[in-house]
């Protein structure tokens, strides 16, 4: 396998599973990776539509495991609950994740490639409704994809545009994982590419003084006293890879975790930044602009040190090199 980009292949299977008349029907794997929908669907027109996105990973001996499923089926139930989806069961959800990465085993990347099988599940309103209610019936999908690192070139650090436009509102949607809020990051994305930044970062929506998130990962930071401060915030999605950096770091590098507000003229004390996630892994922020200055922390052009470290514990966790610290991995048999 060549060079693995963030970007779609078609794979051997894929799980969809109908919720109507008020229960679910029996999940199947399917060869097809086109859906049949009605027009009106309230996921096509209302944005009734929730997802999560999680690993599988090579490890050396062949075998192939998943990455904390069970955090992202929780996470799961509450985007759906929060747009008036019906509830898939924790372990129903993971049963569909494991029976979709292994009727694709052949498609995850290989141990050396440094890529992974990039797994994601949704739900849809498929329901036709003209009114903008919830839809009666629906559906529940998993589709996978080998991949290489969301953003290109692994671990090269990136600049970031502090956005003008807000994703989320303050007490909107930001913590749930729903298709409109990445609908709503678009354009601030396309401004930062348009000014040559890798991309932009959200501010908070009510006072647009503090870091809260990249469009597709969480911010965290190294502060001169050897914290690992990352903000939190009813308008940040909670990453499970930015939880099991927060593990790393106190458990493993002994370092202390601060949950604290970032405001945006304060990035002195920060030696260190990066962004987290499951597409994103840890890549490295080299600088923030915001309004007329450009911050550039003092790692410029490399990873700093400990970020360094927090990426190989991650990264060696999810491959099987290193073990396993608190049943996040999930092995398919
Ligand atoms: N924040 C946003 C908005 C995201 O889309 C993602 C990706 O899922 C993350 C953060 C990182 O979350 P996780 O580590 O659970 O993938
Ligand atoms: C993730 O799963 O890490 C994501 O952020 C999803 C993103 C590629 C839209």
């Amino acid at each position: 396998m060549g060079y693995l980009t963030f970007e779609y292949t078609k794979t051997a299977a894929n799980y969809v599973r109908i919720y109507q008349d008020g229960a679910w029907q029996t999940g199947t794997l399917t060869e097809a990776d086109e859906l049949h929908l009605p027009s009106m669907a309230t996921a096509l027109h209302y944005g009734q539509e929730a997802f999560e996105g999680l690993k599988a990973f090579r490890r050396r001996d062949g075998r192939v495991q998943i990455f904390r499923p069970y955090e992202n089926a929780k996470r799961f139930q509450g985007s759906c609950a929060y747009l008036l989806m019906p509830t898939i069961e924790v372990d129903d959800f993971v049963s569909a994740v494991y029976q979709t990465v292994k009727a694709n085993l052949d498609y995850v990347p290989s141990y050396e490639s440094g890529g992974a099988l990039y797994i994601r599940p949704y739900m849809l309103g498929i329901g036709a409704t003209l009114a903008p209610v919830p839809s009666k019936k629906y559906l529940f999908g998993v589709i996978v994809t080998p991949v290489g690192d969301l953003f290109k070139g692994a671990f090269k650090p990136v600049n970031l545009w502090v956005s003008t436009v807000d994703r989320v509102a303050p007490h909107g949607t930001g913590q749930y994982k729903i298709g409109g809020n990445y609908a709503a990051s678009l354009y601030a994305q396309s401004i930062a590419k348009s000014k040559g930044f890798d991309d932009s970062l959200f501010l908070d929506p009510l006072t647009h003084t503090k870091i809260e998130e990249v469009g597709a990962a969480n911010f965290f930071a190294i502060t001169k006293d050897n914290h690992y401060i990352t903000p939190e915030s009813p308008s940040i999605l909670k990453s499970i890879t930015n939880q099991s950096l927060q593990f790393i770091a106190k458990e493993q590098l002994g370092l202390t975790v601060v949950h604290d507000d970032i405001y945006i003229d304060q990035l002195d004390g920060l030696v260190e930044a990066g962004a987290c996630g499951t597409a994103a892994v840890i890549t490295p922020i080299r600088s923030l602009a915001y309004q007329d200055t450009v911050h550039v922390f003092p790692t410029n052009h490399q990873a700093g040190p400990i970020t360094q470290k927090l990426y190989e514990h991650l990264t060696s966790i999810q491959k099987g090199d290193r073990e396993d610290p608190a049943d996040w991995l999930l092995i398919v048999e």
